[in-house]
């Protein structure tokens, strides 16, 4: 009798440690176009993203990464199949618990920076804050400063303009950006695109720090050296998966060969 009701305490406990996903995905469709014209750019997309992943999502050019990455961020929606983000079914969220999610859940980064232009560094990266009522107006120096240093950019930037400063640094800038409203998971596509390998490099061990300061990471790229960087890569083409495994990095090749033929 005791050792049945120890069982079950176990039992429960171990179902209680199972981390919900922050992402999960079921069979996600987009279909662009009507009629003779229909372009599937997703068929049946299904894969889970536990808290504190750093997932790289890698595929060529056209393969559908960047419209995954805009039904991720909840900035479009899928013709089929469902979505979580934290628990919720994000095609049931109202505009306004839509428009809190991408604002406090996520931060951006893109390829192309998307700074305001000749606006200082410090402008840039408040941005984000003035949609978020719960940050004080006497917190929101600090926030500004620790979101640049965690970005790898010197407190002396900070009254920079966006135009004077280099490709890595607008980048750093962004990524602060997508920090300071402190979200817990960043999605970054193609965010080393317009990078030179060095700077590019920089810019992906920021984001494994962040990762190992338990920040989820998912990070969409074309460039399979890029992707290496973490710790699990899902592979794209064609708008499906084609294998998702963790990055073990001798074994990797062979695997998504094997499950590619
Ligand atoms: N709004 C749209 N209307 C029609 N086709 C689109 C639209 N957006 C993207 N596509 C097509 O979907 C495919 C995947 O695009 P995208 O997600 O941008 O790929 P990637 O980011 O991997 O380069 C491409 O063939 C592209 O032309
Ligand atoms: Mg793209």
């Amino acid at each position: 009798m005791s050792t049945s009701v120890s069982q079950t305490t176990t039992l429960k406990n171990e179902v209680d440690l199972q981390p919900s996903p922050i992402i999960s995905c079921h069979n996600l469709v987009k279909v662009y176009g009507e009629k003779d014209n229909v372009v599937t750019v997703l068929s049946n997309i299904s894969f889970n993203i536990y808290p504190g992943e750093f997932t790289a999502i890698v595929g060529p050019s056209g393969s559908g990464k960047t419209t995954l990455m805009n039904i991720l961020g909840a900035l479009d929606s899928p013709t089929s199949g469902s979505y979580m983000l934290d628990s919720k079914i994000v095609s049931s969220l109202k505009d306004d618990e839509l428009a809190d999610i991408r604002n406090t859940k996520i931060g951006f980064v893109f390829q192309s920076f998307n700074l305001l232009p000749r606006t200082t560094v410090e402008r840039n990266v408040r941005l984000p804050m003035i949609y978020s009522t719960n940050i004080a107006i006497k917190d929101r120096k600090n926030k500004i400063l620790a979101a640049i240093l965690a970005a790898g950019l010197e407190e002396s930037k900070l009254y920079n303009k966006s135009n004077q400063l280099s490709g890595g640094q607008m980048q750093r800038v962004a990524i602060a950006r997508a920090l300071v409203n402190d979200p817990s998971i960043i999605l970054a596509d193609e965010p080393t695109g317009n990078l030179d390998q060095t700077t590019g490099k920089i810019v992906i061990d920021t984001f494994r720090q962040l990762n190992q300061q338990g920040r989820t990471i998912i990070l969409i790229t074309h460039d399979l050296n890029v992707a290496y960087h973490a710790q699990r890569i899902i592979h794209i083409e064609d708008g499906k998966i084609i294998a998702d495994e963790l990055n073990h990095k001798n074994s990797i090749r062979e695997k998504s060969k094997n499950e590619i033929s």
